[in-house]
């Protein structure tokens, strides 16, 4: 492990102009030794909390198969949230034994699939699920968890909130459908091997996950009195926040581990469980090794209530990062040309939709065409959240290895690709 890199990645000008260059802009940019030092760090934060632990990346955060090879060498389990990320895992080289498949609406050829690879883990996510289990299962090595709703609100956008019970994901603790789906599973001879929740992404707020965790706690020690039954694992997902622009304050993970284990911890102690703890992030491993890199286009002015609004087009938007569209998302952006006098500008995609990607940023007054600019922590939830829309390819992925050199690990969408699923049926080709 070469010295540690700081956080989040960022590029000095010559090395983003040379990328930029060879690879053509919008880009995404990947640190290998920031990825596997951060992977290193919060399994070392963990471990200081908690003697058993176990740490899966959410591959559904970014799964390009490098990053999944990555974390699988850092002895990660994989969580896969469909057959599409189970077969990116299996491509990567990971095997089915260290990935654990979630969603709450498996199709019965999905959990086939899964099954016929020896996943590891099948998590549970409702009583329906479990009943189809129960119907199929022959003697395997796969283990099944539940996934269960604690009950708690997270402080988060109610788009990436999970952990209430009003929400489409796990069984409710308060409603009695944890312990009837536990009762059925158990019934039905499956290897029940624990408890799993997620409550919510982007948490710059701890309580959520603890109070979710401290839930967990609590319905395993009651199962235990209730059913017999003892809880050999407890995953308390992923969830914890990073750093976007100088406003998000999220935990140092260090923190983070200690406060959210020494309270689950105190309900297991007390219910004389010491099952493995397991945490499943995505964001906080992946988001801050990944940066984005536009070309400045168009420019322009525009009256507005006391004054004008500059917009500064960039040559993406929409299609490679919809988070600011779909909940707000904010990031900061960084020209790569340093200026002495700083102007506020909107800077907006190329999409036809208002695609306002990063409104009101500070930028160079002198911005120009042509110029760079840098958008940190963009290493989760963009290049896997990326889409064709107004047929734009999906850009490129570089990822820079040990000693910094430059790995294309995933190529710009060529037109070919664009158009290959396509068929214009007989009589409307001209
Ligand atoms: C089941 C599950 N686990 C883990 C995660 C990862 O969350 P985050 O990237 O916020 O850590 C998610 C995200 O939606 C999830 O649904």
């Amino acid at each position: 492990m070469p010295t540690p890199v700081d956080t989040p990645l960022r590029l000095d000008f010559p090395t983003a102009e040379r990328l930029a260059t060879q690879y053509g802009t919008p880009l995404y940019v990947l640190s290998e030794p920031l990825f596997r030092q951060t992977i290193r760090r919060y399994k070392a934060a963990f471990q200081a909390a908690y003697p058993k632990t176990e740490l899966s990346y959410a591959s559904k955060a970014n799964g390009s198969l490098a990053l999944l090879a990555i974390a699988h060498d850092e002895d990660c389990l994989i969580d896969v949230a469909s057959e599409g990320e189970l077969r990116g895992a299996l491509a990567a080289g990971v095997p089915a034994a260290r990935c654990v498949f979630h969603g709450n609406n498996k199709d019965v050829l999905e959990i086939a699939f899964a099954l016929e690879c020896k996943i590891g883990t099948i998590v549970a996510d409702n009583l329906p699920e479990i009943d189809h289990l129960t119907s199929i299962w022959r003697p395997c090595s796969t283990k099944v968890m539940l996934r269960l709703a604690p009950g708690v609100d997270p402080i988060t956008h109610e788009k990436i909130a999970t952990g209430q019970e009003d929400s489409k994901f796990g069984l409710n603790i308060s409603d009695g459908a944890a312990e009837e789906g536990l009762r059925r599973a158990l019934a039905g001879s499956l290897p029940v091997a624990g408890f799993h929740c997620h409550v919510g992404s982007q948490l710059l707020n701890p309580e959520a996950q603890i109070a979710g965790g401290e839930g967990l706690a609590k319905f395993a020690v009651s199962m235990k009195s209730r059913l017999g039954y003892t809880a050999e694992f407890i995953n308390l997902g992923g969830g914890l926040g990073i750093a976007c622009t100088e406003h998000d304050r999220p935990l140092d993970v260090e923190t983070y581990c200690e406060k959210l284990v020494a309270r689950v911890k105190r309900i297991l102690d007390e219910g004389g469980l010491q099952p493995i703890l397991g945490q499943e992030p995505g964001r906080a491993l992946v988001g801050e090794c990944g940066l984005t890199l536009y070309t400045v286009g168009a420019i322009k002015e525009v009256p507005v209530t006391g004054g004008r609004r500059r917009y500064v087009s960039v040559d993406g938007g929409l299609s490679d990062n919809p988070r600011p569209a779909l909940y707000g998302a904010e990031y900061r952006v960084e020209s790569m040309r340093p200026s002495a006098e700083m102007a506020r500008a909107t800077v907006c995609g190329k999409h036809c939709e208002s695609d306002e990607l990063f409104p009101n940023v500070p930028l160079p007054a002198d911005i120009a065409a042509g110029d760079l600019l840098q958008v940190p922590c963009t290493g989760a939830y963009n290049s896997s959240m990326s889409s064709n829309y107004n047929r734009f390819p999906r850009p490129a992925t570089v990822l820079l290895r040990m000693q910094g050199e430059p790995a294309l690990v995933q190529r710009r969408e060529s037109w070919a690709e664009m158009f290959a699923r396509e068929n214009l049926p007989d009589g409307l080709r001209r």
